[in-house]
């Protein structure tokens, strides 16, 4: 594991950006794995900034994104597919059609989760992940639990994760409770993965990300095991580790 510190969000932001775009202008086709969130609102930002300079250009990028609510349609302003378009795809010279995200209108959740993981095999696999963190160790929507998930599935959101998802919607009514997501799997077997943590309430959980066991319980410590992953936080969220 690479752990590089910044300063704060933005900084985190920046650095988590320059990332992304060396793997874009190494391989201009490459494949992204994309996440929603707040962690990575700012690094989007800064791509779109570096795109309207002419620094860097989507058009032959594809990507897919790590997961969708389960019953939100596509124009719902939670919808990830709604996040992505405004927090990134409508501001970039990408292709629509070289966008993926699962489909949260898909009622068939075998039919939807075997057809998102062809698309990503059909791809030649993901080039680059982005992950954010989750206060209980979820990546993705992987929650803690007895397995790690191997392909994309439906999951039952856990209350945490509800509560944390919350400040997004008008109630807590309204938070979709299932979500499809890859699986542990599906992120692990992506070629480089770039998390991004910020803030002194996930100095706990990052904690046990780097320095705890391996354990289902803390999906993401499941990256100790990966070949290539950078990790970029802030001081805030690094504070556990000094
Ligand atoms: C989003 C995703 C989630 C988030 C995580 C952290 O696509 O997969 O795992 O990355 O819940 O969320 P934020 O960044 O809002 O703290």
């Amino acid at each position: 594991m690479k752990l590089y510190r910044a300063k704060d969000y933005n900084d985190m932001s920046r650095k988590a950006a320059n990332i992304i775009s060396a793997q874009i202008i190494m391989k201009p086709s490459c494949v992204l794995g994309l996440a929603t969130g707040s962690s990575p609102i700012g690094t989007y930002k800064q791509l779109i900034e570096w795109y309207n300079k002419g620094d860097l250009d989507f058009s032959q990028v594809k990507t897919a994104n790590l997961d969708e609510y389960k019953g939100l349609t596509r124009d719902n302003d939670q919808s990830y597919y709604y996040f992505m378009r405004e927090n990134l795809f409508r501001h970039v010279n990408i292709d629509e059609a070289n966008t993926n995200i699962p489909n949260g209108m898909e009622p068939d959740a075998n039919k939807e989760a075997a057809r998102y993981e062809e698309i990503i095999k059909s791809l030649g696999g993901v080039d680059l992940q982005l992950l954010g963190l989750g206060h209980n160790g979820h990546i993705g929507f992987n929650e803690p639990s007895d397995i790690f998930p191997k392909d994309t599935h439906i999951v039952d959101l856990q209350e945490s994760t509800i509560e944390a998802n919350k400040r997004f919607f008008a109630s807590i009514d309204e938070v979709p409770r299932q979500a499809y997501t890859m699986g542990i799997g599906t992120i692990m077997r992506a070629k480089k993965i770039l998390l991004i943590v910020s803030g002194a309430e996930k100095a706990d959980i990052l904690y046990d990300v780097i320095c705890g066991p391996v354990t289902s319980k803390v999906p993401a410590s499941i990256l100790q095991l990966h070949p290539d992953v950078t990790i970029v936080a802030d001081e805030a969220a690094l504070s556990k580790l000094e």
